[in-house]
């Protein structure tokens, strides 16, 4: 019934030129192997953080629930069945039966992270979880406190990861979160973690917060939010160098995270309006809240991949501190993706603020979409610049 990796060709999302990237790895295989070889029931199963949908296609007979913070994860997961259903590989009727599930989160005054509206789940609580270790342990915290109110008293979850994503800390996780957990043996550098429900103790999550002086901002970040207890010192950078009279202008904060960029344009002049894209959705619940808390009534939030969906021309300003990791893979594409974006969606005489580590290559990277790139400032370990003129 479980479906075999190697059969099933699988893409990942957004496609790479580096042909060497799999859309699956060993984490994953250990994971369907041991389902496998060690006949776990398996009846009500919930699939969390698969990363382009490895797990969720191999497991789609036994209907799957799955949940990711990832609007990468889920286009790649959504793809790749559609895919395997016109090749012939999955029938339709089994694509029908995969739901997902999409908790909201907000913020206390006492810093408590809270539920917004408890999720109904469709089926009984689940069983089973088979679930990727994610790069953060805030986030697994977040997850596992989340999961305990999902899961049926005797539960089991079996988690996967490389081995340097799994640390003593990643096990105490599961351990005051879950209940007793075991790891296995490392088998092509992965290892599983499995820890079965027990206490009934409820955790509390707290968010991050700090607070930006230059512009009174009250920052508070949901966990796995990039950057959370601190502004990140790029960031920061970039900040110092932004125009300080932004005012009626349409801005994008691409890749926002908390929404630091973009709170300080909305705080700029109340008549700008700012649009601020992550594919995380707790970096967008974030960047929400955020704008709530310090009466900013001026944002727009997406959930998207860099700027899909936006109209082309029709923006003044993007601001971007672009990601060059995809999980725990370093790549040049999603930056790449969003240059050419920015492009697109900014007008004639449109700007496109980029920070960056000095050592990646984006100059010649916005050269391609840009007539003109200068740079406004730069130290040994950060550059600023900005493109103008797009070439569309
Ligand atoms: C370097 S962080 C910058 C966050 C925030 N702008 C700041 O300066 O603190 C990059 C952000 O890009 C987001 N990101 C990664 N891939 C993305 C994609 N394909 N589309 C949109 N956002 C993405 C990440 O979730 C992260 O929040």
């Amino acid at each position: 019934m479980i479906k075999n990796l190697s059969e099933l060709p699988l893409f990942r999302f957004p496609p790479s030129k580096d042909k060497s990237l799999k859309a699956w790895n060993a984490a994953d295989e250990y994971l369907l192997y041991h389902l496998e070889e060690a006949h776990i029931p398996i009846k009500n199963i919930l699939i969390v953080n698969d990363q382009f949908g490895a797990l969720t296609t191999s497991l789609i007979a036994y209907s799957p629930c799955y949940w990711t913070d990832s609007f990468l994860a889920e286009t790649a997961i959504s793809d790749n069945l559609y895919r395997l259903q016109s090749d012939g590989h999955i029938n339709a009727e089994l694509i029908e039966k995969v739901t997902t599930i999409k908790p909201q989160y907000q913020i206390q005054p006492n810093n408590d992270v809270i539920e917004n509206q408890q999720v109904e789940l469709a089926s009984q609580p689940f069983d089973l979880v088979v679930m990727r270790i994610p790069k953060h342990n805030s986030l697994l915290e977040l997850q596992l406190t989340q999961l305990k109110k999902w899961i049926s008293p005797d539960a089991k979850i079996i988690a996967g990861g490389m081995n340097k994503e799994v640390h003593n800390s990643t096990l105490d996780c599961f351990e005051k979160i879950i209940g007793t957990t075991k790891t296995s043996l490392s088998r092509k550098k992965a290892r599983l973690v499995f820890s079965t429900n027990q206490d009934d103790t409820s955790h509390t999550i707290k968010a991050n917060r700090y607070t930006y002086a230059p512009y009174n901002l009250k920052i508070s970040s949901l966990p796995g939010v990039f950057s959370a207890n601190k502004l990140d010192i790029g960031t920061r950078v970039l900040l110092n160098y932004l125009p300080e009279n932004i005012a009626n202008k349409k801005c994008i904060d691409l890749g926002c995270g908390n929404g630091i960029i973009g709170a300080v344009i909305a705080k700029q002049s109340t008549d700008n309006h700012v649009l601020l894209t992550d594919e995380s959705a707790l970096a967008i619940e974030s960047a929400r809240i955020n704008f709530l808390h310090n009466k900013l009534n001026n944002g727009e939030f997406i959930q998207t991949h860099s700027l899909s969906g936006i109209e082309d021309r029709s923006f003044d300003y993007v601001f971007c501190n672009p990601p060059f990791h995809q999980n725990n893979t370093q790549t040049l594409s999603i930056a790449s993706a969003m240059f050419k974006d920015a492009a697109h969606v900014l007008n004639q005489n449109g700007e496109f603020w980029v920070v960056a580590n000095r050592h990646l290559p984006y100059y010649k990277m916005l050269q391609q979409h840009f007539n003109q790139v200068d740079t406004i400032s730069s130290d040994p370990k950060f550059v600023v610049r900005v493109a103008r003129r797009p070439k569309t």
